[in-house]
């Protein structure tokens, strides 16, 4: 696909449920008793994966239209054995979280993903699992996908400090303690998203949050509740809405709004990034929904300018790095992202492809040790062809620097961008973007 710089962006959008959310209410509405009816489900590849795995496990689920599905769920503990290996496709959010729901429970299972899921890190997952009383009964090398995990008989609650700041090996961790007796603590250093920990709660759990130093927390699961079905109302999705609110920014004359996006704060670190760097971001009609804080966020093109992101922020915008790094290529002066080490095993190794897809369209950007430094001149050349690696993000982010370059930007492979944003070149074209 080509992007390339036209008339300027303008109108009012939705984009899709966030993702997160929407992987975690199919995995508790498994776990429940009863039904859950869930509406604004993002029906990308990686949720649909996730689905089919709730299935292949006992669940009942059915997809009632229009982003409404229901969940009748087994209870904490009930998965059955599945007849297949279980495959995550892309996703390492729903590989991660299941392989923990799986630990909690009697049964085997085998799980496996695509040619870039194969490449991640499990290892990091399979440690506090196997603590807890999972076995890996084969694996492949360096702890790596397909493998077969044997879930506790009896799990034992633990207390983990994650080697990593991750919301996916955190969450593996307290799925897992939901069937395991006494209480089990996470001790995160650098807090992450905490939409399981919300949504065990909604769901009828008990967990306790407390602060920890400047920026961490200690989570506390109270194991074996009696979780029951419940109605989630999946809010759109800040990452997503991340594409189109930068395009808006960095192509002139646009003025556009994304309607009713999650503004937790564990999430927006990208908005308050953009900010700082002089973006005219306008955070409309704060209100709840759901459990959530939203708002209608509002983006008009702006002068950018350069700034230092800490590492501290990282866990807040994990995902937002490729789009923030088209940001400052569009800014005036050097922009230094501090702390990116674990972009190196996302969907790619999302250092070394932001900063190809960057070097590809002429802007000048080096990788120091863990620090992603841009230096941005308040334009880019474009007429590059980026390699995505299966990475949607990267198609993305690679799409939207062609609607601000000089020159149209190409992308070797646009099909991942299913797995997260079904719907994104439409909707890019409907605020009249040149997409083709
Ligand atoms: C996610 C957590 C993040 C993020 C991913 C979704 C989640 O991964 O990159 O897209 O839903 O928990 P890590 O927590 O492993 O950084």
């Amino acid at each position: 696909m080509t992007s390339a710089r036209g008339k300027a962006l303008t109108g009012r959008l939705h984009v899709p449920g966030d993702k997160s959310i929407s992987h975690r209410s199919l995995i508790l509405g498994a776990l429940a008793v009863g039904r859950t009816r869930i509406s604004g489900l993002l029906e990308g590849e990686d949720v649909v994966n996730t689905a089919h795995a709730m299935v292949a496990l006992g669940a009942r689920v059915e997809r009632l239209g229009g982003g409404r599905w229901q969940v009748d769920g087994v209870g904490v503990g009930g998965f059955a054995a599945p007849a297949a290996a279980l495959d995550f496709g892309n996703s390492g959010t729903g590989c991660r979280l299941v392989m923990g729901a799986v630990a909690g429970c009697p049964v085997t299972a085998i799980f496996d993903g695509d040619a870039s899921l194969r490449k991640r890190p499990m290892q990091r997952v399979l440690d506090p699992l196997t603590r807890m009383g999972a076995s890996i009964k084969a694996v492949g090398e360096g702890g790596r996908l397909p493998l077969t995990l044997q879930g506790a008989r009896e799990p034992v609650p633990i207390v983990f400090e994650p080697p990593v700041a991750s919301a996916q090996l955190k969450s593996a961790v307290l799925l897992a303690g939901l069937s395991a007796p006494g209480e089990t603590t996470v001790v995160e250093a650098e807090a992450t998203r905490d939409h399981t920990e919300r949504m065990l709660r909604h769901f009828g759990a008990e967990v306790r949050e407390e602060p920890l130093g400047a920026h961490g927390r200690r989570i506390t699961l109270v194991g074996e509740p009696e979780l029951a079905g419940v109605e989630v109302r999946v809010p759109a999705d800040p990452s997503s809405a991340a594409f189109p609110l930068v395009a808006a920014l960095i192509a002139p004359g646009s003025d556009v709004v994304v309607e009713g996006v999650m503004t937790n704060a564990l999430r927006t670190g990208l908005f308050a990034t953009l900010v700082e760097m002089g973006a005219r971001l306008d955070f409309l009609e704060r209100r709840d929904d759901g459990g959530e804080e939203i708002a209608d966020i509002r983006a008009r093109a702006s002068a950018l300018k350069g700034i230092e992101v800490p590492a501290a922020r990282a866990p807040s915008m994990i995902d937002e790095y490729p789009i923030l790094a088209v940001a400052a290529a569009f800014a005036e002066g050097t922009t230094v992202m501090h702390g990116l080490k674990e972009l190196r095993v996302k969907e790619s190794d999302r250092l070394a492809a932001t900063a190809d897809l960057l070097r590809v369209n002429g802007v000048a950007v080096e990788i120091v040790g863990d620090d992603l430094i841009v230096h941005g001149k308040g334009r880019a050349a474009g007429g590059g062809l980026v390699a995505t690696h299966m990475d949607h993000r990267l198609a993305m982010s690679a799409l939207v620097m062609g609607l601000g370059a000089e020159n149209p930007v190409r992308v070797d492979d646009t099909a991942f961008i299913a797995t997260s944003f079904p719907g994104f070149a439409d909707l890019m074209r409907g605020l009249g973007a040149d997409l083709s």
